[in-house]
C-alpha cells in the first residue's frame, strides 16, 4: 500500500435542496516524498479533497489511509496551509507561528523560539513579527501561514493555493524555499498542493491531478512530470517535455471556454 491511499472516496454535503455530491470515485495512491498538484476549475472539489486528507472532513464514502492508518482527525503529521490562511486574529505574527510549534514540537522553549525566528526569516517577515494579521496584506498573511506549516516540520504538507496571493517574485522565492525544505528532509516530505498555476504545477510536481468540473467531480487525468530534478525554471520552459505537459494542461483546462460560452455577441 502507498503512503497515502485514497480509495473510492465520495464527499457529499447536506444542503437545503438535498445531498450535494462534491467529489466521487476518487482513487489516488501517493508515495512518500512525492510532490503532487491538484488543478481544476473553481468549485470542482480541490479544497474538499485537501480537507479530507487533513482530517477536517470525513468522506461520506470510501477511505483515506495515511501510513496504514485511516484518517479520522487532523494530526501533527500533516501541516496545512488553508486557502483563507486561517490565522488567529488576536495573536501576532510571531505568536501565530509559536503557538503551532508549541502545540506540536517536544523540544525546549528556546529551540522553539529559534524555529519560529528561522521560519519568519525564511518568508521575509521577521521585521513584521509583532503585527496582528489584520495589519498585513493578503500576501503577507499567506507567508505567515506558510511559515507556520513549515515550522512544525510535518511529514505531509497540504498546501491549498498557497502562493495565489503572492506577487511573481515572492512566488518564485517561495517555490525555491519549498523545494529547499523538501531537499533538506531527503525528499521524504510528501507535498500535496492545490494550484491554478500551470507553470507552478509543472515546476514543482512529480504528478499533476487534473479534476473534472463538479458536481460529482472526478479525476479527469493524471499527468506525470518526468523532468529531472533539480529543475531550473529558465531551462525547463524550453524542454519538449515541459511544452507537451503545458499544452496538455492548457487543453484540459481551457477547452470549455470560448467567446461563445461567455454569451458575448459581436457585431460585424
Ligand atoms: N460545507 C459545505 N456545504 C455544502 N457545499 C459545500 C461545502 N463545502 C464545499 N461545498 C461545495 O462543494 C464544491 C467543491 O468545493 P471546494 O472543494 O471548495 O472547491 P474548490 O476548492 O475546487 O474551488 C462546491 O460546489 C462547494 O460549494
Ligand atoms: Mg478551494
Amino acid at each position: 500500500m502507498s503512503y497515502l491511499e485514497i480509495t473510492n472516496m465520495e464527499i457529499s454535503f447536506p444542503t437545503p435542496k438535498g445531498k450535494y455530491i462534491a467529489v466521487k470515485d476518487i482513487n489516488l495512491s501517493i508515495a512518500k516524498g512525492e510532490i503532487v498538484s491538484i488543478i481544476g476549475h473553481s468549485g470542482c472539489g480541490k479544497s474538499t479533497i485537501m480537507n479530507a486528507i487533513g482530517g477536517m472532513l470525513l468522506p461520506t464514502g470510501g477511505t483515506v489511509i495515511l501510513n496504514d492508518k485511516k484518517i479520522k482527525a487532523p494530526g501533527p503529521d500533516r501541516g496545512i496551509v488553508f486557502q483563507n490562511y486561517s490565522l488567529l486574529p488576536w495573536l501576532s505574527v510571531y505568536q501565530n507561528i509559536f503557538q503551532a510549534v508549541d502545540a506540536v514540537m517536544t523540544c525546549s522553549k528556546s529551540e522553539k523560539h529559534v524555529i519560529v525566528e528561522n521560519n519568519l526569516k525564511m518568508v521575509n517577515l521577521y521585521d513584521h513579527k509583532n503585527k496582528l494579521p489584520g495589519q498585513l496584506s493578503g500576501g503577507m498573511k499567506q507567508r505567515v501561514a506558510i511559515a507556520r506549516a513549515f515550522a512544525i516540520n510535518p511529514s505531509v504538507l497540504l498546501l491549498d493555493e498557497p502562493f495565489g496571493a503572492l506577487d511573481a517574485l515572492t512566488k518564485g522565492t517561495m517555490h525555491l524555499e519549498l523545494l529547499k525544505l523538501w531537499n533538506l528532509d531527503n525528499r521524504e516530505k510528501t507535498i500535496i498542493m492545490v494550484t491554478h498555476d500551470i507553470e507552478e504545477a509543472i515546476f514543482l510536481s512529480d504528478r499533476i491531478i487534473v479534476m473534472n468540473d463538479g458536481p460529482s467531480a472526478t479525476i479527469r487525468e493524471i499527468e506525470n512530470v518526468h523532468i529531472p530534478r533539480p529543475r531550473n525554471k529558465l531551462d525547463i520552459v524550453n524542454s519538449s517535455e515541459y511544452k507537451a505537459i503545458r499544452d496538455r494542461l492548457l487543453h484540459l483546462l481551457t477547452d470549455k471556454f470560448s467567446v461563445e460560452d461567455l454569451g458575448i455577441k459581436y457585431k460585424n
